[in-house]
């Protein structure tokens, strides 16, 4: 046989070494010629495989939903403050992109995990809730600064709706559900966020297109994908920030005394 000299990288998602560059396979003219969207080039690269229409959607709606939410999250003031500092368009961008994390727009990961092992354990949302809080961990996917009860949040009724229309299942976002029914109870700003929504419909995606196997479903959970969602999203965001308070020749930030209380 073939004697081969042992590489250093080992890569399975993209081959650019013939007449045109391949994902997972398939051809830059096939994804032009067919109509391929941003869905089914995430599908390809990071899931190694073409997914149905309705998950391609769903993939896209999760994008263009959080592609922002204003100037003063976490993320938005950081890129906002740093482009005002002088600084370049990546340098703005990636003072943005690292405020994501457990308490903002990465707790997808997170809320999948916890979602998924109470739903197949079969706890209650009673047993999950009160199973978090004696062990000191706030659940991920719940409570907004600004979201409550009376204030629902758009993006995550968007993204059930479109779920239950086209979804061959919602069991995890129902459960999600639930579980928001028994923190809603506590207290009124502890509803299903966005990173909820997003953690437990793509469970139900997962499952229900039958296009992964159980392992399959366990390895994405496991290593992480979604956040990747909400990092892709919030870049679009982040970057228009950054072009804003440059058009705008903002000049250096200071944040002001007053909003600092000084004490010892
Ligand atoms: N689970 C259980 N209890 C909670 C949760 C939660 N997820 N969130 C708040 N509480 C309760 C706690 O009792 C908290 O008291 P503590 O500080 O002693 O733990 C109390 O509510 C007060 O919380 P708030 O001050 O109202 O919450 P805050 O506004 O500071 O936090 C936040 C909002 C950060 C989103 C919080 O709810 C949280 O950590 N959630 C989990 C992480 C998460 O899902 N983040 C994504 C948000 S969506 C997005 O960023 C796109
Ligand atoms: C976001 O998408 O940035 C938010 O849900 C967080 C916030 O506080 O608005």
């Amino acid at each position: 046989g073939k004697v081969r000299a042992p590489t250093h990288i080992i890569s399975t998602i993209s081959d650019d070494r013939g007449e045109e560059p391949c994902y997972a396979g398939v051809p830059m003219s096939t994804i032009i010629e067919q109509g391929f969207g941003v869905g089914d080039v995430i599908s390809l690269l990071w899931f190694k495989r073409s997914l149905p229409r309705y998950c391609t959607q769903f993939i896209e709606m999760c994008i263009m939903l959080c592609a922002d939410h204003g100037p003063c999250v976490s993320g938005a003031h950081n890129s906002i403050v740093t482009a005002r500092a002088g600084k370049d368009l990546v340098s703005s961008l990636v003072s943005g992109l690292l405020t994501i994390g457990p308490r903002f727009g990465g707790a997808i990961d997170d809320a999948a995990r916890y979602f998924k092992d109470a739903y197949d354990r079969g706890l209650t949302p009673y047993e999950f809730v009160e199973g978090m809080k004696k062990k000191g961990i706030r659940v991920p996917g719940i409570g907004h600064r600004i979201k409550s009860r009376d204030n629902r949040d758009k993006r995550v009724q968007l993204l059930q709706k479109y779920a239950h229309t086209h979804f061959p299942s919602v069991k995890y976002m129902e459960y999600a559900v639930q579980v928001e029914t028994y923190t809603l109870s506590k207290a009124n700003n502890l509803v299903l966020n966005v990173d909820g929504a997003i953690g437990s419909l793509f469970l139900d995606l997962l499952s229900g297109s039958g296009m992964f196997s159980k392992q399959e479903i366990d390895e994405i959970v496991e290593i992480g994908y979604l956040n990747g969602l909400f990092v892709l999203a919030r870049s679009i965001g982040l970057i228009g920030h950054t072009f804003d308070q440059k058009r705008l020749k903002q000049p250096l930030y200071r944040h002001p005394w007053e909003d600092v209380l000084y004490t010892k």
